[in-house]
C-alpha cells in the first residue's frame, strides 16, 4: 500500500470509528456489533503502526471514549479511567506476557490476576474516610457524568464503608461496573411488557440508561448490582498488589467477583481464562470476555500505561455474541397463550459456532421501536440458551427495496380474530381452540396444579391431538375404551387407566379448575384469589369488569383476560361441554374463621413444614388473604429460614411476625 492510499483508507476508517463512537457512548445506540467495531479499530491501529507519520492525536486510536451526554453535571476523574487492549486468542495473551516481561526486564514468570469481564457499565465511586460522596460514569477516560443520586440506590453499593476489621483511607476512587442479571433484565422486560413498554434489547446498554435517569426514583427500581475491579487515587491507605485491592475492597465491604484467581505465569492465566469461559453460560451475569492484570502495583507503575490502556493488563475478548446478517422474511408463530410472536428468517451466520438463522423480533411495538424491514442487514443476538434476537437494523444499509411488517389481523393458524389489549405489547389470537395453542392449552390443562390428570403426559397429549382424538379440552371427557387403547403402543390396561383418572379429575376444586382454563395472567394464585372472591365458576363468569377490578390483587391487565376469556364463544362452549361431562367443581370457600377471615398474610423465607403454595391453599381456604408484598394492610408476615427485605419491612412497620411454628399453631 503507498503512503497515498493508507492516508484514505486511515482517514475512512476513522471518520468510521468517530461515527460510531458516538453512536455507542454518546447515544448508546450502536449500529454495528462490539467485534466489527474492534476490527475497524485494529486495522486502524495497524496502518498507524505501519505509517506513524499518518498518526494524529486525534486519531480515535488514541482516545478512551466519548464527550459526555449533557444531562448531568461533568466531574473530573482524578486519575484517568483508562481502557483495556484487546486479546482475541491465546496466542496473542502469550504475546502480551513476552512483552511485559520485556518491558520489565524480567525473565522469571510472572504472577497474574484474572478475572471474569463483566459486561457493565463502568463507574467510579469515591469515598472520604469511609463515606460515599460521589459517584461517576466514566465518560471519555477524563470527565464523566455526575451520577451520584442514582449510584445511591444500588443496594449493594456501601453507602459507608465497613471499618471494623480495617482503618479506612481517608480517600478512595473505587472503580467497578454496574449491571444487571440475567434473571432481573428479564424480569425487568417482562414487567414493562406487561405495562405495554417497549422492551429493551440488551442488559449493558439497558445498565447504562437506567444509570442516566433524570428521575433516581426509576433507577431504584431497576435491579442493578455492582462488582469493584479497580481503583483511581487512594489516599492514607497502602495496597502492594492488585489481589490485596480486592480482598481489602471485600472486608470494606464491596462486593467483589468469586471467579478471581492469581496465577503464576501465562501457561497458567490461560488455563484460568478457560475455565472463565467454561463458566460464562452458568453465570448469573453477562461477562464478555477475561481480564489479565499484572499483581503486583510495584511491576505495574514500571511498565506504565499508554493513552488509552494500560501496558500491565489485557482483556481477553470472548467470541461475539452478536453478529450481523440479512432479513429474508418475518413470519408470525403463535404459543400456548395464543400470543402472535414475529420471526426473522435470516441468511444464516455463525454466532459462538452455532449456526442461526431465525431470530426472534418479540412483538410489533419491538418491530416499530427498532425500525425492522424484510430484507433490512440486522445485528443478530445469542445468549446462552436463549432464543437468538434481532438486537437493531441498519437503516444506513438500505437499498428502498426493504418491506415494512404488520402481525396480521387474524391467526395466521385457524384464522380468528387476533387482538391486541391496551396496555399489552402482544397480539394474541382470541380462539383458545387454535391448533397451535391446543397442545400447549391441552397440557397445561392436564397438568398438575390444574385438572391433575394422571398418566396424561406430553407424549400422551401429542398423540391425541395427532390423531385427532383431542382438539379441544373438552374432548377428553368424552374419549372411550377403544379409542385410547387403539392408539400405538396403549395396552386396554394402560387405557382403561387414563379413563379412571379422568374420571377422578372430575371433581376438582373451582380455583384449579379456573386455572386449568389457562386464562392469560391467570396463574395458581390468582386462580385460588377468584375462586375465593366469587365463590363459584358462574360467578366468574359473569363478573363485570367493575367487580374483577374490586377484587383484591386483581389488576387491570388480569380483569381484562378473565372478562374477555368468558366474552369469546369458542371458550364458553368448551366450558359447557366440560360441565355437560359431570365435572363436580367444589366452590370455593367463603371467609369463616374470624381468626383468619380477610386477614392479610405474607410467606417470606424457606419455609418447612409447608411448601409456599400449601401454606397459601391453607390461609384462603379459612378465609384468609396471601399475598407476595409487605405493607401497612398485611396483618402477619410468616418467616421460613433466611428471610431477607420482607422481614425486615414487616419489623419496620410493625406487622405480626409468626415463626413457621406459630403459625402452625394458629392454623
Ligand atoms: S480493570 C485499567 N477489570 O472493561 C484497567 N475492567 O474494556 C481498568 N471491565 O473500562 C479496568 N470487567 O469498565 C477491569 N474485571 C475487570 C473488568 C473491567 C469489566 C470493564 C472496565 C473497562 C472495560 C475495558
Amino acid at each position: 500500500m503507498t503512503e497515498e492510499e493508507a492516508q484514505k483508507r486511515i482517514e475512512a476508517l476513522r471518520e468510521s470509528l468517530h461515527h460510531h463512537n458516538h453512536r455507542y457512548h454518546v447515544l448508546d445506540d450502536p449500529e454495528i456489533s462490539d467485534t466489527e467495531y474492534d476490527r475497524l479499530l485494529r486495522q486502524l491501529q495497524k496502518l498507524e503502526n505501519q505509517f506513524p507519520e499518518l498518526l494524529t492525536p486525534d486519531s480515535p486510536t488514541q482516545r478512551i471514549g466519548a464527550k459526555p451526554l449533557g444531562a448531568f453535571e461533568s466531574v473530573a476523574h482524578a486519575v484517568p479511567m483508562l481502557s483495556l487492549d484487546n486479546a482475541f486468542n491465546f496466542d496473542e495473551l502469550r504475546d502480551f506476557d513476552a512483552r511485559v516481561k520485556r518491558l520489565l526486564g524480567i525473565e522469571t514468570e510472572i504472577d497474574y490476576v484474572v478475572e471474569p469481564k463483566i459486561d457493565g457499565v463502568a463507574v467510579e465511586l469515591v469515598y472520604e474516610n469511609g463515606l460515599f460522596i460521589q459517584g461517576s460514569t466514566r465518560g471519555d477516560g477524563f470527565v464523566g457524568e455526575n451520577t451520584t443520586l442514582n449510584l445511591r440506590t444500588i443496594r449493594s453499593m456501601p453507602i459507608r464503608l465497613r471499618s471494623s476489621e480495617l482503618a479506612v483511607p481517608t480517600r478512595l476512587d473505587v472503580r467497578g461496573e454496574v449491571y444487571f442479571t440475567k434473571a432481573g433484565f428479564i424480569q425487568l422486560n417482562k414487567e414493562r411488557e406487561k405495562f405495554g413498554e417497549p422492551t429493551y434489547a440488551n442488559p449493558r446498554n439497558t445498565a447504562a440508561g437506567s444509570l442516566r435517569q433524570l428521575d433516581s426514583n426509576i433507577t431504584a427500581r431497576r435491579p442493578l448490582l455492582l462488582f469493584v475491579h479497580s481503583f483511581g487515587q487512594s489516599e492514607g491507605f497502602e495496597f502492594s498488589s492488585h489481589l490485596q485491592a480486592l480482598q481489602t475492597f471485600a472486608k470494606w465491604g464491596f462486593p467483589v467477583n468469586e471467579h478471581i484467581s492469581v496465577c503464576q505465569g501465562i501457561e497458567n492465566v490461560l488455563t484460568a481464562c478457560k475455565k472463565i469461559i467454561s463458566l460464562r453460560d452458568q453465570l448469573p451475569y453477562e461477562i464478555d470476555g477475561a481480564v489479565v492484570k499484572v499483581n503486583s502495583l510495584a511491576l505495574q507503575v514500571r511498565a506504565g500505561t499508554r493513552t488509552r490502556s494500560p501496558r500491565w493488563a489485557m482483556a481477553l475478548k470472548f467470541e461475539a455474541k452478536q453478529a450481523m446478517t440479512q432479513i429474508v422474511d418475518i413470519k408470525t408463530q403463535v404459543g400456548r397463550t395464543g400470543a402472535l410472536t414475529p420471526v426473522a428468517t435470516m441468511i444464516p451466520i455463525k454466532i459462538e459456532g452455532v449456526e442461526i438463522s431465525r431470530a426472534t423480533l418479540h412483538n410489533q411495538d419491538e418491530i416499530d421501536r427498532k425500525d425492522v424491514r424484510i430484507g433490512d442487514w440486522v445485528v443478530i443476538q445469542r445468549a446462552g440458551d436463549v432464543i437468538p434476537e434481532v438486537v437493531k437494523s441498519i437503516a444506513s444499509r438500505r437499498d428502498g427495496s426493504e418491506k415494512k411488517f404488520q402481525i396480521p389481523a387474524s391467526c395466521p393458524v385457524c384464522d380468528s380474530r387476533v387482538v391486541r389489549e391496551e396496555g399489552d405489547a402482544v397480539h394474541r389470537c382470541q380462539n383458545v381452540s387454535c391448533p397451535a395453542q391446543l397442545k400447549e392449552g391441552i397440557r397445561h390443562f392436564a397438568a398438575k396444579g390444574a385438572m391433575d390428570i394422571e398418566g396424561l403426559g406430553d407424549k400422551l397429549v401429542s398423540q391425541l391431538v395427532d390423531t385427532g382424538l383431542v382438539a379441544n379440552v373438552a374432548d377428553f371427557y368424552t374419549l372411550t375404551l377403544e379409542q385410547l387403547a387403539g392408539l400405538e403402543r396403549m395396552a386396554k390396561k394402560s387405557a382403561q387407566n387414563i379413563l379412571n383418572a379422568l374420571e377422578a379429575s372430575k371433581s376438582v376444586g373451582l380455583g384449579r379448575f379456573v386455572f386449568a382454563l389457562g386464562i392469560r395472567h391467570v396463574g395458581e394464585h390468582i386462580a385460588r384469589v377468584l375462586a375465593q372472591e366469587f365463590g363459584s365458576l358462574d360467578g366468574i363468569r359473569h363478573a363485570t369488569m367493575e367487580q374483577l377490578l374490586a377484587t383484591h390483587e386483581i389488576g387491570l391487565g388480569v380483569a381484562e383476560s378473565v372478562f374477555l376469556f368468558f366474552r369469546e364463544d369458542h371458550n364458553l362452549k368448551t366450558v359447557d361441554r366440560l360441565l355437560q361431562s359431570g365435572l363436580n367443581i367444589q366452590a370455593g370457600t367463603r371467609p369463616t374463621d374470624s381468626r383468619f377471615a380477610r386477614k392479610t398474610f405474607v410467606f417470606t423465607g424457606a419455609l418447612k413444614l409447608f411448601t409456599r403454595d400449601e401454606a397459601e391453599r391453607k390461609v384462603m381456604a379459612l378465609g384468609a388473604r396471601a399475598v407476595s408484598s409487605v405493607s401497612r394492610k398485611t396483618d402477619f408476615v410468616v418467616v421460613g429460614e433466611n428471610a431477607g427485605s420482607k422481614a425486615r419491612k414487616a419489623e419496620e412497620l410493625g406487622v405480626t411476625i409468626l415463626s413457621e411454628a406459630e403459625f402452625q399453631e394458629l392454623l
